[in-house]
């Protein structure tokens, strides 16, 4: 099972987006795919059209966490949670009291860090139907990512020119290179994906080559360009894969191409 944390500390540079319309393309292709929504803002929920308002705390992704800080962290603990978006996927959704998730996880053993690591382990045992998780992560450091970064085969990173994007790209390198080191998840890969991507003035030009020469071995040939199908779907509560307004289709076959570069270098079910 391949596990994606779409993560950067930076708000606003497309985790969501990407996270959703990655889930949505893994579906569209038939295969077994569930969308974790870690962030409190429940952006992920929302956007596949998933009511988070309507649902208890312990009908989140919050019982799955009170589940693990009890040591009843379980495959179950996840599928008795999962809500059918109505394009088809499965969402283990959020909720707005997760703000206090970084709090309730100091009580967890090793503050929670291995709590997703064992669920997501159990569910690729079990009889799930999951052939990839993706997480969408909230725009924050902290041991909600460091959960993240220890449960994921890869993270999966939204970047653009731009001065405050290569600042907590590099702390969020810093943190894949702890998880590493520290023996908490040694096969940690990391992919950069330029998304809302534009490098129009000379400082976004000499930004995008320092990208490409600092970061090269680790950047995506896909290149998701701004487009407005992808901002007006969310307001549409729909993936591009339902949405159909104008340029949805480049924007499906973008993600298409994306999966197609993740399978590649993942493998396809597993
Ligand atoms: N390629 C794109 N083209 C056009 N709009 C985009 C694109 N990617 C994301 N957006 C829009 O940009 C805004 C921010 O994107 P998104 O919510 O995915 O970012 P985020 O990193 O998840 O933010 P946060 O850190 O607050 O969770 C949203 O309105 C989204 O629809
Ligand atoms: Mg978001």
């Amino acid at each position: 099972m391949h596990v994606y944390a779409v993560a950067l500390e930076k708000g606003g540079c497309g985790k969501t987006a990407v996270a959703t319309n990655l889930a949505a393309a893994f579906h569209h292709l038939g295969l077994g795919v569930l969308l974790v929504d870690l962030d409190s803002q429940g952006s992920a929920s929302h956007w596949l059209g998933v009511d988070v308002e309507t649902l208890a705390p312990d009908q989140t992704v919050l019982g799955v966490i009170a589940d693990g800080i009890k040591d009843r962290a379980s495959a179950d603990s996840v599928l008795r949670r999962v809500v059918t978006s109505p394009e088809g996927v499965h969402v283990l959704p959020a909720h707005d009291l997760m703000a206090g998730l970084p709090a309730q996880l100091a009580a967890a053993p090793m503050s929670g860090l291995f709590l997703l690591q064992q669920v997501f382990g159990d569910l690729a045992r079990s009889d799930a139907p999951y052939d990839v998780v993706v997480l969408d992560l909230p725009p924050a450091r902290g041991p909600v990512l460091a959960m993240a970064l220890a449960a994921a085969t890869r993270c999966l990173v939204p970047v653009q020119p731009e001065d405050l994007v290569v600042r907590a790209l590099q702390a969020l390198m810093t943190s894949v290179q702890q998880v590493r080191a520290r023996g908490v998840n040694n096969d940690l890969a990391v992919s950069l994906l330029r998304n809302k991507y534009a490098a129009r003035s000379n400082a976004d030009k000499i930004l995008d080559q320092l990208l490409r020469d600092d970061y090269g071995a680790i950047l995506l040939q896909t290149i998701i360009p701004i487009r407005a199908a992808l901002r007006d779907s969310a307001l549409m509560q729909q993936s591009i894969f339902r949405y159909s307004g104008p340029d949805a289709g480049e924007a499906r076959g973008l993600f298409l191409q994306l999966v197609d570069e993740l399978v590649a270098l993942d493998g396809g079910k597993a």
